[in-house]
């Protein structure tokens, strides 16, 4: 069996030289921070230089009609309208925002899921300390997030907000956003969606997904830098006056000593400095995504995983961790007698990234699957079978030692 997705030899080749990493590691850690293509550096060195040469105040009124397409831009990756979108920092800086908006009081419920990202639970966690907000964590069924007992515990806690990741960090599943999406709208609260790992890597749409807020990063499936991420926001969110707890003179205006009113749209959740250099390297990165095509990443990512989950099954102490009806980009392994680390680094050794998620990433999923790590492969669609095929043949040969 060899992977191709949908992608053409020429259209992987095309891709590869636009991305100038892959001539140097075979780089299967996208779910980590991918390797960003040509027009991504360029955006960001070329704004760079202007902030250099001209004043970085000048160089942002410079680019300004540049910069403001990244609202439209990012609209049309998600399905929403550019007032919708919000630049932040990072996705756990735009989740957090979304969560200081929502109006919480003692006893509310947040209704979220067993697989959701480690950050967020612990976000979720400083709320009960503080504010005395209960959390309840719906489990799998059957390979995915239980419906059933999700409604149920709608039904039961009426919950002020319920959160879902969509693709967790840890492991290959894809959460049935859009079915939570419809629950939600029946029992009318408000609805938050981690899109991290699932923005770039597949088609999304807000109108679909039914969610008031989605948050993700540049850095993973998208290609983007470091250090920047965004926020959709729904016209519920903006017209109820849904702002975040800390407003700055961006989000707000300061209209007399005691009083400031919120901005109409999403810019609301910003802060007035932006890395405008990030924020161009992003915009490249959601044109270059929408240009390769939503559903030809998907199929090719999905695809190659495939393909390196049905190579590692054959190898000896090597157990693939994922389960799931759908399945995503993220391929777990973890091995008998084997350290995290150290398997990290001999992949390394030998030109390959992956990454480790440790028990702390991924608490109750690790502990139901009886391990305390977990090695992380995530190709995009850059990468090819062969790339895939060595790696496995470099666990193959550890296997045999
Ligand atoms: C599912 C998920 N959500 C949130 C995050 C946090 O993203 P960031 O580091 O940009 O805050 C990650 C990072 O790995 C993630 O995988």
């Amino acid at each position: 069996m060899r992977a191709t997705g949908e992608a053409s030899a020429k259209e992987i080749a095309h891709w590869r030289a636009d991305t100038p990493g892959c001539r140097n590691v075979i780089h299967l850690n996208n779910a980590g921070s991918s390797l960003p293509p040509q027009a991504v550096l360029r955006a960001m060195e070329d704004h760079l230089r202007l902030e250099a040469e001209m004043g970085g105040y000048e160089a942002a009124a410079y680019a300004r009609q540049r910069i403001a397409q990244f609202y439209p831009a990012l609209g049309r990756l998600v399905g929403a309208e550019a007032h919708q979108i919000a630049y932040a920092g990072s996705a756990t800086h735009a989740y957090n925002m979304a969560l200081s908006a929502i109006p919480f009081q003692s006893g509310d419920v947040i209704l979220t899921t067993d697989d959701d990202y480690s950050s967020n639970h612990i976000a979720f966690i400083a709320l009960t300390q503080r504010f005395g907000i209960q959390v309840v964590r719906v489990g799998q069924r059957e390979g995915q997030l239980d419906l059933e007992a999700m409604e149920t515990a709608l039904k039961k806690h009426r919950p002020r907000l319920v959160a879902v990741t969509h693709i967790p960090t840890n492991s290959g599943l894809i959460q049935p956003v859009a079915e939570v999406g419809k629950l939600c709208r029946t029992y009318d609260c408000w609805y938050l969606v981690d899109a991290c790992q699932s923005a770039g890597q597949l088609p999304l749409n807000v109108n679909e997904i039914q969610c008031d807020f989605l948050s993700a990063t540049f850095r993973k499936f998208l290609r983007g830098p470091r250090g920047a991420g965004f926020l959709y926001a729904s016209d519920r969110v903006l017209h109820e006056g849904l702002a975040p707890l800390l407003p700055d003179l961006h989000g707000a205006t300061w209209l007399s000593p005691d009083e400031f009113r919120i901005k109409p749209d999403a810019t609301r959740f910003e802060y007035w400095e932006i890395p405008y250099a990030l924020q161009l390297g992003s915009l490249a990165a959601v044109e270059y995504a929408l240009a390769v095509g939503l559903e030809t990443i998907r199929d090719r990512v999905q695809s190659l995983a495939a393909y390196c989950r049905t190579q590692l099954s054959h190898i000896p102490g090597i157990r693939v961790l994922d389960e799931g009806t759908a399945l995503g980009g993220i391929v777990t392994l973890w091995r008998e007698n084997g350290r995290a680390q150290r398997l990290q680094a001999h992949l390394s050794q030998g030109g390959i990234n992956t990454s480790v998620s440790m028990r702390e990433n991924a608490l109750i999923d690790f502990d139901r699957k009886g391990v305390d790590w977990a090695l992380r492969i995530s190709p995009h669609y850059y990468n090819t079978s062969g790339e895939i095929d060595i790696l496995v043949d470099k666990l193959m040969a550890l296997s045999e030692k």
